[in-house]
């Protein structure tokens, strides 16, 4: 069972006025963060898995505690789905215990660091879950949403099918306001109706009562 969750609470209503002008300053660009060493190695573990399995590659950002990592894995069989998150409290409570399994491998990383390595690495995504990521409601914290961060440029460089959802509407059109800046493939906005969640945080926010919304692309290959 889980705790009645509140929906998001803002003072901001409507997408950021602040986000064209963050859109236009990254878009084009590579952001050059410095990448730790433990993140390195991870992404060294994740390309030795691959060496060999030369499989289609769905990566599940910020996956929590891994349950819509299982579910993916399942409905995709002949894929890889690779679950990324930075916290090892969350990822310790996954079902399989965090060990590597079937076609699931987890890694604990930024996804910040995680992203840019692949980014560099010139991957290609066959499809990119970001399920309920941190909404960060205060107006002040615009750029901590990913698509108003610096490293967004990388996630669409990444390709694939982009699917974001939220509990926040406001997070749903600024997401869905950036990727139209930055491809010119359609982008959906649709609102979600759950029979079985596929992770717990929808579980949560949909026993809760909350309207759940899709934005969804088809992210351009170059
Ligand atoms: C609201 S939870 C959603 C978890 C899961 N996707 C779900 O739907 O149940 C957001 C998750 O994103 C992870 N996260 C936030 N920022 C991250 C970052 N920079 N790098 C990796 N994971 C991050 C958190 O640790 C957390 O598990």
């Amino acid at each position: 069972m889980f705790n009645l969750s509140a929906p998001v609470a803002s003072s901001q209503q409507l997408p950021h006025k602040n986000l064209p002008r963050k859109l236009s300053l990254y878009m084009g660009t590579n952001y050059r963060n410095s990448i730790p060493k433990y993140a390195r190695d991870e992404f060294k573990r994740f390309t030795r898995v691959l060496d060999n399995n030369n499989t289609k590659i769905i990566l599940d950002s910020g996956c929590g505690t891994g349950e819509s990592s299982i579910h993916l894995a399942k409905i995709n069989p002949h894929c890889l789905v690779v679950a990324v998150d930075k916290s090892a409290k969350r990822m310790r409570r996954c079902n399989t215990d965090t060990a590597d399994s079937g076609n699931v491998m987890y890694v604990r990383c930024d996804l910040i660091h995680f992203w840019r390595l692949l980014q560099r690495a010139q991957f290609r995504l066959y499809k990119h879950y970001l399920l309920y990521p941190n909404p960060w409601p205060k107006p002040g914290h615009l750029q901590r949403r990913w698509h108003a961060h610096p490293v967004f440029p990388a996630v669409i460089d990444l390709g694939g099918e982009l699917v974001m959802r939220t509990n926040w509407s406001v997070y749903a059109q600024e997401f869905a306001f950036a990727l139209r800046s930055y491809i010119k493939t359609p982008v959906t906005v649709t609102e979600l109706k759950i029979e079985n969640a596929i992770s717990a945080f929808e579980k949560k926010y949909s026993g809760s009562g909350h309207i759940l919304y899709q934005v969804k692309a088809n992210l351009p290959h170059d």
